[in-house]
């Protein structure tokens, strides 16, 4: 093990006994000391979940990027292992960038990553010039191929305008005729970012097949971070995208997720797209990864953080950087449909239920509902099916300084997320909206609350809102309010991991 894995395993062993349990997440994944990004090497290896992440222990800020890892058997309750790699190799002696994982049919488990080297050009820039990397290991230590990189991006690896300095990712899988692929983020000059999809019979050979999908700067400049699935019958393409000029309600946040369904052609290995969505209307949700679980669900978890927003905090925060809950993914009539794990039903207590309660042009409180670790549902009607109402919002992480907010505009058709009263200092923005689906007012919500973090699934997934909320722990009231006369149904539970 080299000195510098060493001394990142000792710096987290020591600096993570200084973080009291209730200052994190209680149930989201989040870094064990320091800097937290991408999810990494999401997988299912001997009989439980891994789950690797860009991490910068060090620092609470992003810096020379290591693999984080954690451990858990039902994707809730994380135990945190060793960290895995360090930027340690003259291939990726600047960093150890995103990738994937897998079981071999050895029985190891492989990690696929791009390694960051800088290098100084004939005119004196300094370039970092990405390559994709093996190592391989036991579920605890990993040792990095010594013949690394396995795909450079020289000798044509890489299609004519494609770039070495933005080529990382890699998503790996194993095809049905036994062989690997990998699919991994470029960018294209003049065109923003690609997809190409590589394929090798040993896992050190490989060779450009494709781009499965192409920017022609549609969504952002570069691309990074792709995953590609089969799912009820069509091909997703996920894809994280910088730079993002907001279309409508699409891509308002800078840095942000999209996806795109299609059917793929196996025989050509072409993708062939139909639509193009964003994973996430919330404003903290980037680079997402999924898995296959043993019993066959798609399940996708994310970086609840923006690259816009996540350099606000101060040095001396001790960690920076959680995942979103992971997802189940569906598709149906051409969406992605992203529910919490069902595993979070396990730790549902003290049910409260109200049904057909009355919000009439006040904010209203339910005695018993309220917490930062919250599970609840909320169906929203107009009390008068004739009559329609102008909002209805549910207020959280709310006291007399503090709440942060969902708000339903029927007339306008959008649901809008809003915390700018959360306890920030900050003058960004803090706001983002959606288009929703209703029935003349009629609308379903679910809130997962975890401490510093609020997901909002409407209508049973159709839409997902994801926001980091850093409000004091002491702000846990909840509130419905209308402008017009609202009837409810509100289920809800605390959600406790013990
Ligand atoms: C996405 C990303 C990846 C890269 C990693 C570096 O958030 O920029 O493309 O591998 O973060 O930490």
């Amino acid at each position: 093990m080299s000195q510098a894995l060493r001394d990142a395993r000792r710096y987290e062993e020591i600096h993570e006994t200084m973080i009291q349990k209730e200052s994190r997440p209680a149930f989201h994944l989040s870094a064990r000391v320091g800097w937290l990004n991408d999810p990494n090497g999401f997988s299912w290896y001997q009989g439980r979940y891994h789950l690797f992440y860009q991490y910068h222990p060090f620092d609470s800020h992003w810096g020379p990027m290591h693999w984080g890892h954690a451990v858990s058997d039902d994707l809730l309750h994380w135990t945190y292992l060793p960290a895995a790699m360090a930027p340690d190799k003259p291939f990726d002696r600047d960093g150890c960038f995103s990738g994937s994982a897998m079981t071999l049919p050895d029985g190891r488990h492989l990690l696929m990553y791009t390694g960051v080297a800088r290098e100084v050009t004939e005119s004196g820039e300094v370039r970092e010039v990405q390559t994709q990397n093996l190592a391989f290991g036991d579920g605890t230590d990993y040792v990095k191929y010594e013949l690394n990189p396995v795909i450079t991006g020289l000798n044509g690896e890489l299609p004519e305008g494609g770039s070495r300095y933005a080529f990382r990712d890699p998503k790996i899988w194993m095809a049905p005729d036994g062989g690997y692929r990998a699919l991994i983020a470029n960018d294209m000059r003049g065109q923003g970012g690609q997809m190409l999809l590589y394929k090798s019979a040993d896992l050190y050979h490989w060779e450009r097949v494709t781009a499965l999908a192409e920017n022609h700067n549609r969504i952002g400049f570069m691309w990074e971070c792709p995953d590609f699935f089969e799912l009820d019958g069509k091909y997703v393409l996920l894809g994280s995208s910088q730079d993002m000029l907001p279309k409508g309600l699409e891509y308002h946040n800078g840095n942000g997720t999209f996806y795109f369904i299609g059917d793929y052609d196996s025989k050509n290995e072409k993708f062939i797209e139909e639509s193009d969505h964003s994973i996430d209307y919330g404003i903290d949700f980037y680079a997402p990864q999924t898995l296959l679980t043993p019993d066959g669900r798609r399940v996708m978890i994310g970086w609840m953080q923006n690259w816009d927003t996540c350099n606000l905090h101060t040095k001396s925060t001790p960690w920076f950087g959680m995942m979103s809950i992971p997802r189940e993914l569906h598709v149906r009539n051409g969406i992605l449909y992203q529910t919490p794990i069902r595993e979070l039903e396990r730790m549902r207590r003290d049910e409260i239920i109200y049904e057909n309660e009355t919000v009439d042009n006040c904010e209203i409180a339910l005695p018993g509902v309220a917490g930062r670790l919250v599970d609840l549902e909320v169906e929203v009607a107009p009390a008068d099916p004739e009559k329609s109402f102008d909002r209805f919002a549910i207020r959280f992480a709310k006291n007399e300084l503090f709440h942060t907010t969902v708000s339903f505009r029927p007339h306008e058709s959008t649901l809008k997320i809003d915390r700018k009263f959360s306890g920030s200092r900050r003058a960004i923005t803090h706001q983002r909206r959606c288009r929703v689906q209703h029935d003349n007012g009629k609308l379903k919500l679910r809130l997962i609350l975890d401490r510093f973090s609020g997901e909002i699934f409407v209508n049973d997934g159709e839409k997902v809102m994801s926001v980091t909320v850093f409000t004091d722990l002491n702000a846990e009231g909840i509130a419905f309010f209308a402008d017009g006369k609202v009837k409810i149904n509100v289920k809800k539970y605390n959600l406790s991991p013990d």
